[in-house]
């Protein structure tokens, strides 16, 4: 089955509101009606409003970052599906490794969370990764495979076509040392045969399964060549349009 490559960018705790319009509006110009690769941004919460009516004519798509699994009531400080739906938000990044390590944030309460968003129609970008120490214990595709069942738990075979899957290995965020392709490929592979496992042959092939982790225009065509990388969530390289909008061309192969 053929997959259409995301790019997406997680800005992460960086923009204010007027600086967020001026980058999404750079992005806009460079790519934002090209419709080969998807592309999606992901500012922080108190940017989504303004930014929801500067992609509305493009083919950009707005995610968030985070999210409340529950839909309203006394949980102070908490966005819910419901409101992010309301500023034409699309997907949403959980369970990033830094919700995970800061913020406690475990596979089952991503699971809910994962379970509310896609009751509400958002599409969950679901965030897997190994530390290094589990890496050099040779534990990655344990902690992987515990990811994939808890995280996932009762995932409906319905919505498979929404879900989207970002492998960013710990020790590869943001601090400059990527994994190699074959180990990205190795890991993704791993992931679709979790998937194929879980969900059978047919909806495994046509999740997306993001590689993240200080990616960027240098390394990206050749993370992006493997056959299960079906695109990037890119963070660092993500606050600047020209960076962002190249690593969105070696997708397309411009
Ligand atoms: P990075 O971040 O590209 O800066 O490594 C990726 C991410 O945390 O999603």
């Amino acid at each position: 089955m053929s997959r259409k490559y995301l790019i997406a960018g997680n800005w992460k705790m960086n923009m204010s509101a007027s600086e967020s319009v001026d980058l999404i509006s750079e992005i806009n110009s460079l790519v934002g009606q090209q419709i080969h690769t998807q592309v999606c941004i992901c500012p922080p919460f108190t940017s989504l409003q303004k930014s929801s009516s500067l992609v509305e004519q493009s083919e950009v798509h707005l995610g968030a970052q985070n999210m409340s699994s529950e839909p309203s009531g006394a949980f102070t400080g908490e966005i819910s599906a419901g409101m992010l739906r309301d500023l034409y938000v699309t997907f949403v990044i959980l369970g990033h490794s830094e919700r995970r390590e800061y913020f406690g944030e475990s596979n089952q309460s991503i699971n809910r969370k994962v379970l509310a968003a896609v009751e509400n129609n958002l599409k969950p970008i679901y965030c897997i990764g190994e530390t290094l120490e589990e890496r050099e214990s040779d534990q990655t595709l344990a902690v992987i495979k515990t990811q994939i069942y808890e995280g996932l738990a009762n995932y409906p075979l319905s919505e498979v076509d929404n879900l989207v899957l970002a492998y960013e290995p710990v020790w590869a965020i943001g601090t400059g040392k990527t994994a190699t392709n074959e180990m990205a490929q190795e890991v993704h592979a791993y992931v679709r045969k979790l998937l194929t496992d879980i969900f059978g042959d047919t909806a495994a092939s046509g999740v997306r399964i993001l590689y993240g982790g200080s990616m960027k225009p240098e390394n990206a065509k050749g993370l992006l060549a493997q056959p299960d990388v079906d695109g990037g969530l890119i963070g660092g390289a993500s606050l600047n349009a020209r960076s962002f909008c190249s690593i969105v061309e070696a997708a397309t192969g411009d």
